[in-house]
């Protein structure tokens, strides 16, 4: 499809690596393209960023409808940008377009106007240890009406934000309070889907654990409040006498594309994964005894953090003495040395721009 490119007459200037954070400061552009059920998608631009106008009734404002995809472009070494599996975070979006009933967007349609977009933008990717241009995919509902039925109108954009560490910890260990009282998805519901509902639902209780000194909840399963599911925006993997477990995607949990990395990485490292159902009691349990060496959230924004506490119904358990675990950094350093182009791309996971 043809791009109409409208260049911004003053480019920003760009920030000081040290300060970035996370997803304060955007680029020069952002990419928009249409959608009707009559004309399919229609109108690929990229234009200055800037503001969006919306009608009052725009079915975003009133319903929810609403997806969103994360993904990172990483300068190496020598100067050149490169993306980390974006063909995983398009198959991913379109999922859950088809969950939300918004359109989904072909393949190489979507390829082509995400790497357009991140070529114009590649001088914003960033080059200091640990920073990246995260760049966020979105859609939404855009029917001026109040109706409540699958749109006939939806928005695609990309921005792009050139990022530090997710947490103010960095890679060091946080601490994360097990929820048991709000859930964030059920099976049937959104959960795989990366919609912006689940993370409204999710706020209230990350707000609590905030409040007491945590950095995000541990959550449980939406129907018995027994089966561990993720881990604030996260999935969450653990390791139990000398194997590593992790929730099986169940239908509430979202399919992590650092969680489908990690398992590659680790099974090629000899280790075995066990994808099953992980219950509370079995986790205190190995708290208790001893046998839980490491915890570890994966996802785009931190790759992967360490926990080096967790605290359910009030006790405290500190994991591998609050620090980082061996297979937790070495994860680390796998995915991060692949993703800036430091160590070679044995998988295949690597997109040059
Ligand atoms: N779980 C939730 C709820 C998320 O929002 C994310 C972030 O994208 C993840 C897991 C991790 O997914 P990924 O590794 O694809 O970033
Ligand atoms: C992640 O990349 O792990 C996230 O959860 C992104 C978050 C800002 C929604």
């Amino acid at each position: 499809m043809e791009i109409k490119i409208t260049k911004a007459a003053v480019l920003k200037e760009k920030p000081d690596s040290s300060t970035l954070g996370f997803g304060k400061i955007f680029t020069d552009h952002m990419f928009m393209m249409d959608w009707n059920d009559q004309k399919g998608w229609y109108n690929a631009r990229i234009v200055p960023f800037e503001n969006i106008s919306l009608h009052p009734a725009s079915t975003v404002l009133h319903y929810g409808s609403e997806i969103f995809e994360g993904l990172k472009a990483y300068r190496r070494k020598d100067g050149k940008v490169q993306m980390f599996r974006p063909i995983e975070n398009i198959r991913r979006m379109n999922r859950s377009a088809e969950r939300l009933c918004l359109p989904e967007i072909p393949e190489d349609l979507a390829m082509q106007v995400l790497t357009t977009f991140v070529e114009l933008e590649q001088d914003w990717t960033p080059s200091a240890e640990g920073t990246s241009l995260y760049l966020r995919p979105f859609m939404f509902g855009n029917d001026e009406s109040l109706g409540v039925h699958a749109v006939h109108n939806a928005t695609y954009v990309i921005i792009a934000s050139p990022v530090g560490s997710y947490y103010a910890e960095g890679i060091n260990p946080v601490k994360i309070m097990i929820e048991d009282e709000d859930v964030r998805a059920v099976r049937g519901g959104t959960g795989y889907a990366k919609c912006g509902g689940n993370y409204a639902a999710s706020n209230r209780a990350g707000e609590r654990a905030a409040k007491q000194g945590y950095s995000q909840v541990l959550w449980l399963d939406g129907v018995e409040r027994k089966y561990i599911e993720e881990v604030g925006a996260m999935n969450v993997m653990f390791k139990i006498s000398g194997k590593i477990v992790t929730p099986m995607l169940s239908g509430s949990i979202l399919p992590g594309i650092t969680r489908m990395s990690c398992i590659e990485v680790l099974k090629s490292k000899g280790f075995e994964v066990e994808e099953r159902l992980l219950s509370i009691d079995e986790l205190a349990a190995a708290m208790e005894n001893g046998t839980l060496e490491e915890a570890w959230g994966c996802g785009t924004a931190a790759v992967v953090s360490p926990i080096g506490e967790l605290c359910y119904k009030g006790v405290k358990y500190p994991v591998n003495n609050g620090e980082i675990g061996e297979v937790t950094q070495s994860l680390y350093d796998t995915l991060t040395g692949i993703q800036w182009g430091k160590l070679d791309d044995i998988f295949g996971w690597i997109k040059e721009i």
